[in-house]
């Protein structure tokens, strides 16, 4: 309950107010102390809260910000961050309230776990307190024209209230406890990716200190998050997986997600998976129409190959990570398609000159369109050669060769001729007039990944000049997808 400052206490030198002063927590040995004031109304307040001869009104930007101590903290203390500020308040009669409360919509506070309407001062049941958002409503001028008129026709006293309102760790944003805590002026970005229950971290240095701290604050403020991980390494090369820590939570790395309406399931620790390249999986899949053969040569967990497959295309699909190809396989399950996925446990070039090359030729005979998806941004242009001189006997007519969607990343400033340029030296054919690039995603600043879609000239798959042996690689595995998970 606030009672209103007197209006002698307005006009003392030493607390000379402005409508700017408004509602200002003041920050007294650590702790904000509400202190309030009427600008127009002059019920009595006590002394302890508006006496303090020393006492400056300061304009706090940031109303919401937590006790100065919790700096420096490293083990989360969510007592620590209770304070008491005050917050501007209309005095409204319970008859007109839900219609006022809507009318107010852009004045009224607006925190994770406040109440917009709480009882009124005195108890009465007549009215109650609309409490507003004291960083737009300063004085009762800041109303806008609808608010104001809004308020007289619904006779509705524009004479603001003072409310005492405790604000709890569980009133603030990520943001806000990061930006408390960490040091001040350091760059508290709390950006993470999600998979399923793990928040997927990229900590820089400065905030290492404070990763349990943080990986707490960003599972309580993120409903359905159990774990939160940081990745302590670069991404492994081959198997484009993350170490990762655990910063807070269980430590259960098997993650369940849902993308384009399939399920999937794998261990994030040992595997690849990107939330981002949704979009990507859904705009290939959408170019494979059913009856098609679909080659996934970098297959991951399968997020090319089981939608293809439900959408009733034949997949060879291949992952050299034994733990991806574990889980391709109980994703096929889990969705139904094993019948439909051929699985691999080979080196890409290896199944291109392997299960690849068995499949053409019968493939290239017949009408249904034949892709091959390559995406290991990284390294995949450097695959392409496998294709040169891969068959012998040309067939009948050279439509239906086969369709390659290759990734790579391009720094160049124009990446749709570097990338074609990158793919036709590594085929050994100018693509230049028989490609298109798509733009997939900007991974980092100056690096796009970048999509090259073209049919193996049959100059490239017939070639005399490079005969292919067949490949003997070190690990080989091939079988109908199996629940071995
Ligand atoms: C960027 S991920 C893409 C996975 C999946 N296609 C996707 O879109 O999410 C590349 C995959 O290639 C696999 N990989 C890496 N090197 C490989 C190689 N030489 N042969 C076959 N697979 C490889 C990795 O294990 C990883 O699963």
């Amino acid at each position: 309950m606030i009672p209103s400052c007197p209006k002698s206490l307005l006009n003392s030198p030493l607390i000379n107010l402005s409508a700017a002063d408004f509602l200002t927590p003041l920050q007294t040995q650590g702790k904000a102390v509400a202190v309030y004031r009427s600008l127009c109304s002059a019920a009595t307040l006590p002394v302890s809260a508006c006496s303090g001869s020393a006492v400056k009104f300061i304009m706090e930007p940031k109303l919401y910000r937590p006790p100065p101590e919790v700096r420096g903290m490293t083990s989360l203390d969510k007592e620590a961050f209770t304070q008491t500020i005050t917050v501007p308040a209309l005095r409204v009669p319970t008859g007109v309230l839900n219609k006022v409360v809507k009318s107010l919509k852009k004045s009224a506070i607006q925190r994770p776990g406040i109440p917009r309407v709480v009882q009124d001062k005195e108890e009465s049941s007549d009215f109650r307190l609309v409490l507003l958002d004291p960083h737009k409503v300063s004085s009762t001028t800041s109303f806008s024209e609808a608010e104001a008129e809004a308020l007289r026709s619904f006779s509705v006293s524009e004479e603001l209230q003072h409310y005492e309102l405790q604000l709890t760790y569980h009133n603030l944003k990520t943001e806000e406890v990061l930006e408390a805590v960490l040091p001040q002026g350091q760059d508290v970005t709390s950006s993470f990716s999600r998979v399923g229950h793990i928040a997927h971290m990229n900590l820089r240095d400065h905030q290492l200190p404070y990763k349990n701290l943080i990986g707490q604050v960003i599972m309580d403020k993120n409903p359905g998050v159990t774990c939160v991980v940081n990745k302590t390494n670069m991404i492994d090369s081959t198997y484009r997986n993350f170490k990762m820590e655990v910063l807070a939570g269980e430590e259960n790395m098997v993650a369940k997600v849902k993308e384009n309406g399939v399920n999937y399931e794998f261990d994030f620790s040992r595997v690849y998976w990107n939330p981002r390249l949704s979009t990507e999986h859904q705009r290939v899949v959408q170019l494979i129409k059913p009856g098609e053969t679909v080659f996934d040569v970098f297959a991951g967990v399968g997020p090319f190959a089981v939608p293809a497959a439900r959408s009733g295309a034949k997949v060879l699909a291949n992952d050299l990570n034994p733990e991806s190809y574990r889980w391709l396989q109980h994703n096929c399950k889990l969705n139904k398609v094993e019948k439909k996925v051929r699985s691999f446990n080979l080196d890409g070039r290896a199944f291109i000159q392997g299960p690849v090359k068995q499949e053409l030729p019968a493939l290239l005979k017949g009408t249904a369109g034949v892709h091959v998806v390559m995406n290991l941004p990284a390294l995949a242009l450097e695959f392409l050669d496998a294709f040169r001189g891969l068959l012998h006997q040309e067939p009948p007519c050279d439509e239906n060769l086969p369709i390659v969607h290759c990734y790579c990343f391009s720094k160049d400033d124009n990446p749709e001729t570097d990338v074609v340029k990158r793919a036709s030296d590594s085929i050994g054919f100018p693509l230049e007039s028989q490609c298109s690039v798509h733009f997939v995603r900007n991974v980092a600043p100056n690096k796009d990944m970048m999509c090259v879609r073209f049919k193996v000239p049959k100059e490239v798959l017939f070639s005399k000049d490079h005969d292919q042996t067949e490949p003997a690689p070190k690990r080989q595995k091939c079988e109908e997808a199996t629940d071995s998970t």
